[in-house]
């Protein structure tokens, strides 16, 4: 029996209070749930993808490959470094802070300026890493430039042009001598001895040694003074 068969054999009194124009709830529930799903996945796929559109950082995320980062801490793990606190400064995926926590440094700290980046690092440590590796990371979603790296043994950088120069004076300002600093890709500006004897403030850069060049990997060694930076070290560890 179709539609208009049903409907002309309903009593009168029932055709009168039929409301033709009425529309059909079934219907209308199932456009209003296809309705809240569409809005969602609008919603949802703009948020994660505003913080690419709108960033505040002239750096994009790049992958450094995980096995170049693999293997210049392996080199720092062979002159004998104590793996303390390792930081990336840019984490993205954080793939460098699982291979430094993997390979025993005892604090390893990814600061990223993008909120999408950062959830996904953060849903990788909390839900493929162990608990051990878990126990040793943080993420945080921050500017570098506004995080002290005065307590790092090992600082990496991915940066571009533009940046490397500010980051050269960061890690300058901030860190201590024997550190080790892992530069993919762009070289880090490093003063001379000749302009750090000098001491005339000519140049704010790093006075370090590249101790390490493979696959676009450099590893540049902090020289110079540790005294004045080894207090404030101890005073921002992070626990
Ligand atoms: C080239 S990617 C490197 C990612 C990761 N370190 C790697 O090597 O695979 C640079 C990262 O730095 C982040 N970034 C850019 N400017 C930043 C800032 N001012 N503070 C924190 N993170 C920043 C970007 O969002 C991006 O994820």
């Amino acid at each position: 029996m179709n539609d208009e068969d049903a409907i002309s054999r309903l009593p009168q009194a029932q055709l009168d209070a039929y409301d033709y124009d009425a529309p059909n709830s079934g219907s209308n529930r199932r456009l209003r749930t296809a309705g809240i799903m569409a809005g969602t996945t609008v919603f949802g796929t703009l948020a994660l993808i505003a913080p690419f559109v709108v960033s505040r950082s002239p750096l994009p995320y790049m992958a450094t490959p995980g096995y170049k980062v693999q293997r210049a801490l392996q080199y720092i793990s062979r002159q004998g470094h104590l793996r303390g606190v390792f930081v990336d400064l840019g984490s993205g995926d954080g793939e460098a802070v699982y291979q430094a926590t993997r390979l025993g440094y005892s604090r390893a700290i990814g600061v990223e300026l993008n909120w999408t980046l950062y959830a996904l690092a953060q849903f990788r440590r909390l839900f493929f890493w162990s608990r051990d590796e878990r126990s040793r990371s943080t993420f945080l979603c921050r500017n570098f430039f506004d995080f002290d790296v005065s307590a790092a043994d090992t600082v990496m950088v991915f940066g571009v042009t533009p940046l490397m120069k500010p980051l050269s004076e960061k890690i300058a300002r901030e860190c201590n001598a024997g550190t080790y600093v892992l530069s993919y890709r762009f070289l880090l500006p490093i003063a001379t001895r000749l302009e750090r004897d000098k001491g005339d403030g000519s140049s704010d850069a790093l006075y370090a040694n590249v101790v390490y060049d493979e696959e676009e990997m450099r590893i540049y060694k902090c020289l110079g003074d540790t005294s004045t930076k080894d207090a404030k070290k101890e005073e921002l560890f992070i626990k």
